[in-house]
């Protein structure tokens, strides 16, 4: 566990992350992805809720061709980029995970705690 008071930690620039789309990273092994979409950007865990394994088809890409939806590359859920909730799919109705996060100093940040 961290002692440092402020457990936030950088995870791009938003220069990185265009709109609509996507960001996948791996920090200390927990894998998480960011979602851009409509000026709003969001933090998931890289986890389907359907089998628990990784989302994206390749590395940073984790929307549908319409780049409106995640969408899972094993067996096509999607999800909504604003809720994580699935749509349609085998995981229909469960949701990703969200986590906290922050934008400042044109970064997105994760808050760990
Ligand atoms: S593992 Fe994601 S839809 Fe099956």
């Amino acid at each position: 566990m961290s002692t440092q008071p402020a457990d936030s930690l950088r995870l791009c620039s938003l220069d990185e992350l265009p709109d609509p789309g996507s960001r996948g990273f791996d920090i200390d092994g927990i894998k998480l992805f960011a979602v851009c979409h409509q000026g709003q950007v969001r933090l998931y865990l890289n986890r389907c809720p359907h089998r628990g394994i990784p989302l994206e088809w390749q590395p940073d890409s984790f929307l549908d061709s319409s780049g409106q939806l995640i969408q899972c590359a094993t067996h096509g859920a999607l999800f909504l980029p604003e809720s994580g909730e699935c749509i349609a799919g085998p995981c229909s109705g469960q949701s990703l995970q969200s986590l906290h996060h922050e934008v400042h100093d044109n970064a997105l940040w994760w808050r760990r705690n």
